[in-house]
């Protein structure tokens, strides 16, 4: 039996460090986490319910009821759901417990890819190998913004240039876990990159890993 392989991988807001995980995890029949959805799932049941989201007490509950089987990924996709999820993940009581559900998905006997704010920091400290994927705030903006249209949408590139800035602010500076690399994290700059040029990027990091793991 192989042992575990374990992907941690972190960046801010439209940095493609999801595009980049589903790859990965795809490419290495890994399960893969979005852990980004477990916070707007505690978010969505607040804003359905019409709680403000700053109610402790209700956001603990919501987080204790998600349920990593039943993230409903389309539903909690929503532009709104994301700035949402990033108030309530300032609560800490709240990423206690998302933290735990996660770790439990990490235990699996294959492995698995896990993408986020604070996998190689707080969620996998010994994760086998640790991606921190960034790209200037426009490049992000921009890849949003072609996102939307792709998909029949439209938005205006300077809201969502502020609202990835704001976003980018509030998961930097929160006290509990903010959003920074790991000592031991691969630095990707994906401004200048394609998302194949990135994926390759990564595949050489986690090879080398393996590698070395192999003893060659
Ligand atoms: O990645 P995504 O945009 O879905 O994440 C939504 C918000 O959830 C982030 O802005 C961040 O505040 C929070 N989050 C977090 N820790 C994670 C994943 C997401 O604090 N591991």
């Amino acid at each position: 039996m192989t042992a575990p392989l374990v992907i941690a991988i972190d960046g801010p807001a439209a940095s493609g460090k999801g595009t980049l995980a589903r790859r990965l995890a795809d490419y290495y029949h890994l399960p893969h986490l979005d852990t980004g959805l477990t916070y707007r799932a505690v978010a969505h049941v607040l804003i359905a319910r019409g709680w403000p989201l700053d109610d402790e007490a209700h956001a603990v509950e919501a987080a204790r009821q998600v349920d990593l089987a039943n993230l409903d990924k389309h539903a909690l996709s929503a532009h709104a759901v994301g700035d949402a999820a990033s108030r309530v993940a300032v609560i800490s009581e709240v990423r206690r417990i998302l933290v735990e559900k996660q770790r439990d998905f990490a235990r699996q006997a294959a492995g698995a890819v896990l993408d986020g704010r604070d996998i190689g920091t707080v969620v996998c400290p010994g994760a086998d190998v640790k991606l921190y994927i960034t790209a200037s705030p426009d490049v992000r903006a921009t890849r949003r913004l072609r996102d939307i249209e792709g998909r029949g949408g439209s938005a205006d590139f300077a809201e969502i240039l502020a609202d990835i800035e704001r976003r980018d602010q509030r998961d930097t500076a929160r006290s509990d876990s903010p959003l920074r690399p790991a000592a031991d994290a691969h630095l990707l700059d994906t401004s200048e990159m394609s998302i194949e040029a990135a994926f390759r990027a990564a595949r050489a990091i986690v090879d080398d890993t393996l590698a070395k793991r192999n003893g060659a």
